[in-house]
């Protein structure tokens, strides 16, 4: 029997409530990473996706919820469990890093003192072990004199050194998943290429596989082994990075790729290559029967305005379209 995945998602629904509706904000996404995989989320604001991974982490708050579907650590079912082991489990096996690291952080304790609490509240250590070890784990995400640093809170800190406190945090207990939510998406250029080869390194250094989520698909397949890509809170298509970007099957995927400036294919789209895709994410209580790309897509025919396309597999992926390639 070959080995579970180390995380399994299947048919996840992520239910909106307004008044006595639920409108499905996701619906049907299913994908799974294995051990050490560095496997990419993508797609446009609003499609979804950070709603997908607070789900994974029992993070999701009112009027979101999951309404459906499982989701296994390396086999077991964890979307159920009760609160009390979902904290023990998150930081210790799931950890997650966000877009603007003070919302996360606790803005009056020194960071040391956060990265030890880890190691007291999942290993046991005692505070003055912990401590020390919170200066090693400043250290290995590169902040200059961490003996020092680790008595600053965090408004001491740039933009740049609080995402490696909170990579520190994430990381301190070495858990198998990573979940990274727009990362780099609030830093200066630079800082962004310095944290995404840290997520990198440290990742592949511990063993940790990652779920990074972007909307920037130049990003994402550069990180990542694997792409998904999300609209309107569907996984409409999944496929090995490279043929992202060769062999794009889905209408949306391939608005994606042709709105890359720099890696869209020249010959093939020539001055259109930097088109962006005409039109909006519909709102979660506003999404159109049949296929939920329809009011966007130039490929919609009748089917489209109906049918809610089923996935297709495809070599290595999946595809959700009744015209794909
Ligand atoms: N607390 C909330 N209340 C109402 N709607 C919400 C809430 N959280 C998310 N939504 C809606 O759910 C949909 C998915 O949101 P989500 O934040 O997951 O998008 P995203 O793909 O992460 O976008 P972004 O790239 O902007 O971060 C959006 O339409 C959003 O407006
Ligand atoms: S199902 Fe139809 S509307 Fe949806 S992406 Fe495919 S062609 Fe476009
Ligand atoms: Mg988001």
């Amino acid at each position: 029997m070959s080995e579970a995945p180390l995380l399994s998602v299947e048919n996840l629904r992520i239910d909106l409530a307004i008044a006595d509706a639920r409108h499905a904000a996701v619906k049907d996404v299913s994908f799974a990473i294995g051990r050490g995989e560095t496997y990419g989320l993508v797609g446009e604001s609003g499609c979804g996706k950070s709603v997908t991974a607070l789900a994974l982490i029992g993070l999701l708050k009112a009027p979101m919820s999951v309404g459906g579907g499982r989701v296994r650590l390396h086999g077991e079912e964890i979307q159920a469990l009760p609160a009390a082991q979902m904290r023990k489990l998150r930081g210790k096996k799931i950890s997650m890093i966000f877009q603007e690291p003070m919302t996360a952080l606790n803005p009056v304790s020194p960071v040391g003192r956060q990265i030890a609490e880890m190691f007291v509240l999942h290993e046991g250590a005692t505070w003055r072990e912990a401590e020390r070890r919170a200066v090693e784990a400043l250290a290995s995400v590169r902040v200059p004199a961490p003996d020092r640093r680790v008595k600053d809170f965090p408004h001491q800190l740039s933009g740049g050194m609080r995402q490696r406190v909170m990579i520190a945090i994430a990381l301190a207990c070495n858990p198998d998943l990573l979940l990274a939510d727009e990362p780099t998406t609030a830093l200066d250029v630079t800082v962004q290429a310095e944290i995404l080869e840290l997520i990198r390194d440290l990742s592949a250094a511990k063993g940790a596989a990652v779920l990074m989520i972007s909307h920037d698909l130049g990003l994402i397949a550069n990180m990542c082994a694997r792409v998904g890509v999300m609209y309107a809170g569907r996984l409409v298509e999944e496929r090995p990075s490279q043929e992202i970007f060769s062999a794009p099957s889905h209408p949306y995927t391939k608005g994606l790729v042709a709105s890359l400036p720099l890696l869209g294919d020249r010959a093939k789209h020539g001055r259109q290559r930097l088109r962006e895709i005409a039109g909006v994410v519909p709102a979660v209580t506003n999404f159109p029967a049949g296929c939920r790309f329809n009011p966007r897509c130039p490929a919609a025919s009748d089917i489209c305005l109906s049918d809610d396309p089923a996935p297709t597999q495809l070599p290595g992926g999946l595809v959700r379209c009744h015209h794909h390639d």
